[in-house]
């Protein structure tokens, strides 16, 4: 197959690696993505541009990475110019693309979710946060790249975070505390059909043990061992399957990857957000474990036949992805030196660009991806610090307690 893949981070570096052996194309891409595939130049927010290069290469696929395109009707433009495609179309992905719409859906569909209020007058402010504490949730309504939610006990903080939204002038929501380890699981969705990924978990937080700004994530590992042995499927039962049918009753049915972030309180499953597409970096990790080809199962979720596509299966053990993020990531990430030391073919690019002399060079804040697999968790924890150690970019960063706690069994539910 003639495959096209929009986006240009780590996930999409994953998603080609698992798409090797066909004719793959990326647009934009990044320097170490172009090692696998050949990279388009592309406007992803724009429909034209990118039904322009899925005509240009005449694509037999095209699987589109991140919400930005997603939210503004790229997928629907590529179904109408007769293309199949992996991904929502425009309404199905305010899933992730208004919060509200999202509450409204999980309201309607019987899921468990935080209760949430929104805010868009700075005098309310302090009425609102009245209602919610000791741990105060305030987000950015809008698409934040993970970056856009704080959390805190400090009510000051909370004010200051709510304000600073409006004044940017974006609404706020303020959101009931969800206890309990978080989940992320990626499902498959062709309307009612819904197939899961292995579960994984995100490590949100820029520095070791949870400190510090929320990032897009740090690092991730998976399957989850603290998880209990009928936590996916109450998942796709309680929340995943009840909102594809409230979609399809819409309407607007769902057609590619659901996300459910979540939190696994002691009734079980909460809904945090859901995202339209892979998250980044779990999918580095749960696509390292993945045995069924990845198009096969892309292939048959953009054209309809995920009911017939055989169950997938697995490698066993546990797979783990470390983030190599550069100096002041998030707030304003130092870009432009060169990264030198073992950049194995193995390693993925997040954020990379070529110098005029071919050496790979910072241009992001989640700079590289190292990826461990191992017969279980230590293992592929080892693997992946092994490989991480070997990069150098100064003033860059990683945490070290990707999949930490997990493995001390300091996780409970
Ligand atoms: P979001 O961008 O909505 O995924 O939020 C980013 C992170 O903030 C999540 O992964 C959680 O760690 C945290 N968070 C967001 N909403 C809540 C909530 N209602 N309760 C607890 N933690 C939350
Ligand atoms: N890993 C978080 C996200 O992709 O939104």
């Amino acid at each position: 197959m003639r495959i096209l893949v929009i986006g240009s981070g780590g996930r999409e570096h994953a998603l080609i690696k698992g798409l090797s052996g066909h004719e793959l194309f990326v647009a934009p891409g990044n320097a170490g993505i172009a090692q696998h595939a050949t990279c388009l130049p592309c406007e992803v927010d724009d429909p034209s541009s990118v039904v322009g290069v899925a005509r240009h290469i005449e694509a037999d696929l095209v699987v589109i990475g991140p919400e930005i395109p997603l939210v503004a009707g790229v997928a629907d433009a590529l179904r109408e110019a007769g293309f199949a495609v992996f991904g929502p179309n425009q309404e199905a992905a305010a899933l992730e693309g208004s919060k509200a719409f999202a509450k409204e859906v999980m309201a309607a569909a019987g899921v468990k979710t935080a209760h949430a209020q929104r805010i868009t007058d700075p005098d309310q402010i302090a009425e609102v946060l009245d209602q919610f504490g000791p741990q105060f949730v305030v987000k950015d309504d809008g698409l934040a790249g993970g970056k856009g939610v704080v959390v805190t006990t400090d009510r000051a903080v909370a004010e200051e975070h709510a304000r600073a939204v409006i004044a940017a002038g974006n609404p706020v929501l303020v959101e009931s505390f969800l206890d309990g380890p978080e989940v992320s699981l990626f499902c498959l969705v062709d309307g009612e059909t819904v197939v899961p990924l292995l579960p994984a978990q995100d490590h949100k937080r820029a520095y070791d043990n949870d400190e510090g700004p929320n990032t897009g994530g740090m690092g991730a590992y998976a399957p989850l061992p603290w998880l209990p042995e009928d936590g996916v499927q109450r998942i796709v039962d309680e929340v995943v399957k009840p909102v594809a049918k409230e979609m399809v009753s819409r309407g607007i049915p769902y057609s590619g990857l659901l996300y459910a972030g979540l939190a696994w309180g002691a009734e079980g499953p909460a809904v945090i957000e859901f995202n339209a597409r892979f998250g980044d970096p779990e999918t580095q990790a749960v696509l390292a474990l993945l045995e069924t080809p990845l198009a096969d199962v892309l292939n048959a979720t953009a054209t309809g036949t995920l009911a017939q596509l055989p169950a997938l299966t697995w490698r066993d053990g546990a797979a783990v992805t470390v983030v190599l993020a550069a100096e002041n990531y998030p707030a304003s990430p130092r870009t432009g030196d060169v990264i030198t030391g073992d950049i194995v073919d193995d390693v993925i690019h997040a954020g990379t660009k070529r110098d005029g002399e071919g050496n790979y060079i910072c241009a992001g804040g989640r700079v590289l991806n190292v990826v461990g697999v191992g017969k279980d968790l230590a293992q592929a924890r080892e693997d992946a610090y092994r490989q991480i150690e070997q990069i150098n970019l100064e003033g860059s960063f990683y945490r070290r307690d990707i999949g930490q706690r997990a493995l001390d069994g300091q996780i409970t539910v």
